[in-house]
């Protein structure tokens, strides 16, 4: 279970989260929606490490994650990924899967004595390439990262954030700039991790996937909850609607917002892929 506690963060005289309260269950996939800037992912940067609170308790399976370098709280059983891809270019994708399991800054003797069994550096290899057979991507194993096309480099992001068992997951828009193909592949493989002790925390603007995969939705706005409930509660929830933007029909917004994002990722990565949304 992944708890934020009465959660603030401030930047300056901004404060990106304002006294938020959430808990993740395992078992369920929990999402999290709410306009740009609500605060979705610095909520994701504080329980990973890379912000420190300003304020309040992040807890995970009852360890409080505050203060924990980002290795410890990885350690703890965190996974996360990043809104903004962020894979070792240089290193094949095997690589950049077993850097998460072996620190490669240790020399290799170093790491074999560290790892927790016994010919562990082999074994981080054999759990690697498991991880990209359940994701379909192990014929990329020896591709370098940055040679990767878009879509395939979020599923390497995702096999990183899995491969060392995580107990939360963290997947901040997953499903940003990917095609309608790609967005359904990504869904099943969103389905397929869910387990009983594993919490997953699902940040997407994209409201079909969300309304289709997620078990429990909190809609931040602000940096506050501004609401909390099933997939059917917040379509119907005509107050969330309206707060959220200030209008109903407010949900579309949130979808042209996403088709906007997609857009503008093409843009910067080049690729020919299409849109089927557009
Ligand atoms: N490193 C930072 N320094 C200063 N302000 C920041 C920083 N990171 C986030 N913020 C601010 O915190 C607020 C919340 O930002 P955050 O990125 O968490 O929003 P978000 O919900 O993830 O938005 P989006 O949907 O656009 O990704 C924004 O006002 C943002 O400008
Ligand atoms: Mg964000």
């Amino acid at each position: 279970m992944l708890v934020f506690d009465r959660v603030t963060k401030r930047f300056g005289a901004n404060t990106a989260i304002d006294d938020a309260s959430l808990t993740i269950r395992p078992g369920v996939i929990t999402a999290v929606i709410g306009p740009n800037g609500a605060g979705k992912s610095t909520l994701v940067n504080m329980a990973a490490g890379s912000y420190c609170a300003t304020s309040g308790r992040i807890l995970l399976d009852g360890v409080e994650l505050q203060g924990l370098p980002k290795y410890k709280i990885a350690r703890v059983g965190l996974g996360r990924t990043y809104q903004n891809i962020r894979l070792f270019d240089g290193l094949t994708v095997l690589q950049n899967l077993e850097v998460a399991l072996v620190p490669r800054s240790l020399p290799r003797l170093i790491a074999e004595a560290l790892w927790l069994a016994p010919g562990g550096v082999a074994e981080a290899r054999v759990t690697s390439l498991a991880v990209l057979r359940r994701l379909g991507i192990s014929h990329l194993a020896g591709r370098e990262a940055g040679s990767l096309a878009y879509g395939q480099q979020k599923l390497v992001e995702l096999a990183r954030a899995i491969v060392g068992r995580p107990r939360a997951l963290l997947l901040d828009e997953p499903a940003a700039g990917l095609n309608h193909g790609e967005t359904d592949e990504l869904k099943a493989h969103i389905r397929a991790l869910r387990s009983p002790d594993l919490a997953i925390v699902l940040i997407e603007h994209d409201m079909k996937l969300i309304m289709s995969v997620s078990d429990e939705i909190y809609v931040m706005n602000r940096g506050a909850v501004l609401a909390q409930g099933t997939p059917a509660e917040i379509r119907d929830n005509r107050h969330v609607q309206e707060a959220y933007l200030g209008q109903p029909g407010a949900m579309e917004h949130i979808e042209t917002a996403a088709r906007g994002r997609r857009n503008r990722v093409r843009v910067r990565a080049g690729e020919g892929l299409a849109w089927g949304r557009a």
